[in-house]
């Protein structure tokens, strides 16, 4: 019920309104946003990349309105691959498909997607598509299928474990050797397409971890690349120590060298865990958003802990 209750005001226009005219929504937010420009994004990940962590960069926005919006969003996700470059920074790119026109118009969108993939490739860098909610899930996996059979093997994809139809969807990635991170799932679902239940999604998210982990020994286990921007087969998204353990285990199990699966988390959340892991030796990629269109991806965090939301209240009591 809170969840929802938070997916439904990230669409929201009059919560938008106020929640980002707010004062002390706008100062929470900065826990899980790295700022408002690149240079902020940059300043954040050359801090976790001191601490031996990647990243994975987003320019935040969703759903796009206009297609000259889309293209332009297209060139300023290459402009942040040139700045990665140029910073000599360890990241990559998390692109949504819906920021670059999927909504719009699929064939504009593919042709932005492969302007992007064109320069990720001449930079020797790597492009995760997001997963969004589940009326753009097959078109998603079918514009990334069709990339990956043009020839850009620097794409991979986003699972999550709460979609019924992610058996599937993973047992064919995996056996083609594209690079799947695996998530749970943020968006708010029917029961007909995915598990209602808490304990489901995590059964399904240690199932679908196996596949995934099984699916990148078949393919000789490839490690992160030295650089640490092109990730290995399977990402583990999560902050759950238990599908993190459970997944540990599996690999160790298999005989999956360390180096070739990686751990991803999202930016402020569990910093602990992230650099425990990385301590441990494996790779770690942090889930780095800034940019002003922050609205819709925080209230999607909050809604994921209770705790945050009580933490913004207390604070504007104590103000
Ligand atoms: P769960 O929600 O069970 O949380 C486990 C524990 O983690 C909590 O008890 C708490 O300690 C901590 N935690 C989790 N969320 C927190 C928060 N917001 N604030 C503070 N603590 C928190 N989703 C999607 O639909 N499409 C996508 O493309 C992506 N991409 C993506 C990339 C990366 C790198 C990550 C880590 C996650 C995503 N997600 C996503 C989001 C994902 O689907 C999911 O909503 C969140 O990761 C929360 O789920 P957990 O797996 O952490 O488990």
């Amino acid at each position: 019920m809170f969840r929802t209750f938070f997916v439904y005001l990230s669409k929201a226009a009059w919560a938008r309104k106020i929640v980002t005219h707010w004062g002390i929504t706008r100062r929470v937010a900065t826990r899980f946003i790295a700022g408002d420009v690149l240079d902020d994004a940059i300043t954040a990940i050359q801090n976790l990349n001191k601490k031996g962590i990647c990243a994975s960069l987003d320019l935040l926005g969703e759903n796009t309105a206009t297609p000259e919006d889309a293209r332009r969003t297209a060139q300023d996700i290459i402009h942040i691959l040139d700045t990665i470059d140029q910073y000599k920074v360890c990241a990559n790119v998390s692109v949504k498909l819906s920021q670059i026109g999927l909504t719009l118009d699929p064939v504009m969108c593919q042709a932005n997607l492969k302007l992007i993939l064109d320069r990720a490739k001449q930079l020797g860098n790597f492009v995760r598509v997001d997963m969004e909610d589940s009326t753009v899930t097959q078109i998603t996996l079918e514009i990334v299928q069709m990339m990956r059979e043009n020839g850009y093997t620097n794409v991979g994809i986003v699972i999550q474990s709460y979609l019924y139809r992610s058996e599937k969807d993973i047992a064919r990635l995996a056996h083609d050797g594209i690079p799947v991170r695996l998530c749970k799932g943020a968006y708010k679902e029917p029961s007909s397409v995915a598990y209602p239940k808490k304990r489901e999604v995590d059964i399904s998210y240690d199932k679908l971890a196996t596949t995934l982990l099984d699916g990148a020994m078949v393919h000789d286990a490839p490690s992160v690349s030295s650089d640490g921007r092109v990730p290995p087969l399977p990402a583990l998204a999560t902050h759950d120590p238990h599908r993190i353990e459970n997944a540990k285990n599996y690999a160790s199990k298999i005989n999956l060298p360390k180096k070739a699966m990686e751990f991803q988390m999202l930016y402020g959340i569990r910093r602990d865990l992230q650099e425990q892991l990385a301590a441990e030796g494996y790779p770690v990629r942090v889930y780095v958003p800034y940019g002003t269109q922050w609205y819709p991806y925080y209230m999607r965090r909050l809604g994921e802990r209770p705790a945050n939301v009580w933490f913004i209240v207390s604070n504007f009591f104590k103000n």
